[in-house]
């Protein structure tokens, strides 16, 4: 991906939907390509993470391992990000994200990752609301498979 590609793929992620054509080429030259084969693991549960990344092609899935057994939290594909929490507090990867297609993703190291959430306030609020949307959805899943009692379909 040369860096006009590389602008339009992050232009076309709702995260980066505020930033300028200016802020677009700068990332889009601290941004690396990565590829990966369909059932590849691009991050692993409980490892370190020192970058975020963005779905330019392809789709992964999110799953976390419950009793030896891989359970599926999500399902992301292009325009989507994943690997921004162990980017805040130095936490351990909270889950395995697999690729379900062969991919392609643009790699966004944590010092550049806050560099920019620093610089446009706008990028922040968009991660903001991406997190708080997987939240709302993860608690309303918490709160079924408590009260729900697994009764229905
Ligand atoms: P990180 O913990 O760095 O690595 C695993 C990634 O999976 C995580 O960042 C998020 O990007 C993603 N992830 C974890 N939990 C959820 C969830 N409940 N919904 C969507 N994505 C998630």
């Amino acid at each position: 991906m040369n860096t006009d590609e590389k602008i339009e793929a992050l232009s076309a992620v709702p995260l980066f939907s505020q930033v300028g054509r200016k802020d677009l080429e700068r990332l889009a030259m601290l941004a690396t390509e990565r590829t990966y084969a369909s059932g590849t693991d691009i991050v692993s549960e409980g490892e370190v993470g020192v970058a975020m990344f963005v779905i330019s092609d392809g789709t992964v899935e999110v799953v976390k391992a419950e009793d030896g057994k891989d359970v599926k939290i999500d399902e992301l594909k292009r325009g989507a990000f994943f690997g921004e929490m162990a980017l805040f507090e130095n936490f351990p990867r909270n889950a395995t994200v697999r690729a379900t297609s062969d991919v392609t993703c643009l790699a966004l190291t944590e010092w550049d990752v806050h560099a920019e959430l620093r610089e446009t306030p706008a990028v922040a609020i968009q991660l903001l609301k991406a997190m708080v949307r997987r939240l709302r959805t993860a608690t309303q899943e918490l709160a079924d498979l408590k009260g729900g009692g697994g009764g229905g379909d």
